[in-house]
Formats: structure tokens, sequence, C-alpha cells
């Protein structure tokens, strides 16, 4: 699946480009996954699980590029990989409407409304391609990603109990939200 190439303004003035990650990008892409699992706990990976090699993330984007449905975007300035988006679309012709998204942002470049804008550029990018619901879930503890999937326009429609066990040992929900574009 293609994605046109654009460049996005962070609040301090800065430009990033922001594409569909390629085979080149698997270094990068290795190091954004092992420093972002160390800066929060609120993804669904732990930094032990995150893939170890290049050629390992050269295959995963491989793979993704192939698919049909799976689109992998990230924010790059220089070298240096800021924040990701993924698309993830629905085939099925009774669910061929929605699809799924999920953000993240290194810590360190947090509040400069770069999620806002990858949020903002995958639904328009899901909405041309024909979806008109999009959905996320996220970890009922993270304040953040709430806060800017409600500003959004996301409203939450569920929640699976116990979905996550977390370092301190206790359990956190998933919450499901939705948008219709
Ligand atoms: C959640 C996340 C993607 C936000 O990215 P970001 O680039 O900081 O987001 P933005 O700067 O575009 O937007 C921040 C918005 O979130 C909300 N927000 C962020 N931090 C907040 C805080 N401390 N208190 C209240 N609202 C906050 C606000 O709505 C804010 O919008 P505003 O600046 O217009 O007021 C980022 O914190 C992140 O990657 N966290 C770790 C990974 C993660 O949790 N991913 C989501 C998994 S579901």
């Amino acid at each position: 699946m293609e994605y046109p190439n654009t460049n996005l303004f962070l609040k301090d003035g800065r430009e990033v480009t922001f594409a569909k990650a390629a085979e080149k990008d698997a270094l990068e892409v290795m190091h954004f996954f092992q420093n972002i699992t160390q800066e929060t706990e609120f993804l669904s990976k732990s930094s032990a699980e995150t893939m170890k090699s290049v050629n390992e993330v050269k295959y995963w984007l491989m793979t993704l590029d192939k698919s049909k449905k799976n689109l992998f975007l990230i924010a790059k300035e220089g070298g240096n990989i800021l924040g990701m988006g993924q698309l993830i679309f629905s085939l099925r012709h009774k669910s061929k409407h929605r699809a799924t998204v999920a953000v993240a942002v290194r810590k360190p470049y947090w509040n400069l409304g770069l999620g806002t804008q990858i949020l903002t550029k995958m639904a328009s990018f899901a909405r041309y391609n024909g979806v008109s619901q999009l959905e996320l879930t996220v970890m009922e503890n993270n304040q953040n990603a709430i806060k800017l999937y409600q500003k959004l326009g996301f409203s939450q429609v569920g929640k699976i109990p116990n979905a996550f066990l977390m370092q301190n040992g206790s359990y956190s929900a998933e919450l499901i939200f939705v948008k219709q574009i």
C-alpha cells in the first residue's frame, strides 16, 4: 500500500517528514522501538519483545510493504525517527469501512503536536480510501493519549478489564475508542 510523503511542522517550528517506512529505515526503526518501549509502559509490547536485529526489522517492513491492509508510517528528522503511526485496514467485505490506528511519539518530542498531526493525517488517508470508522485501543491509565483521542473526537465504546499486566504487578484495562470520519 502506497502513501504520499508529506512534511509536518512541530510546535517549535521544526520540520519533519512523514512517510511510509522503507527497508532503508530498518536500523532507525529498530532504535525507535528499543527507545520508546523504555520511555513508556503504555505500549502493548515490552522492550524485551522488540526486534533485535536489522534483518528482522527489514523482513517485517518487507512483509508490511506487500500487505494490502497494513501501513507503517514514520515521522523523521534527518536520520532520527520521532514518531510513528500505523493504520490497519479491514479487507473483509462486511467490515471494509473500518480501520484501526495506532500512534507513538518519542518522549523528548511529546506535546509538540506530532501525535495530533500523525493521527489527523492517517484519518484523512483512511477516509480517502473509503474508511468511515476509525478504531483504536488504549490503556486506561494513559491519560495523555486519552486526552489526545478525545480532543480529536474519538469516543470510548468499550473496556476490556485486566487486559495488561503492568510492571508493578497491577492489571490495566484496555479502553476501546471509535470515531466516525
Ligand atoms: C500519546 C502520545 C502519542 C501523544 O503524542 P504527542 O505528540 O505528545 O501529542 P500532541 O502534542 O499532538 O498532543 C498532545 C495532546 O494530548 C493531550 N495531552 C498530552 N499531554 C497531556 C497532559 N499532560 N495533560 C493533558 N492533556 C495532555 C492534549 O489534548 C494535547 O493537545 P493540545 O496540545 O492541543 O492541548 C505520546 O504521548 C506517546 O507516544 N506516548 C507513548 C506511547 C503511547 O502512549 N501511545 C499511544 C498508545 S494507545
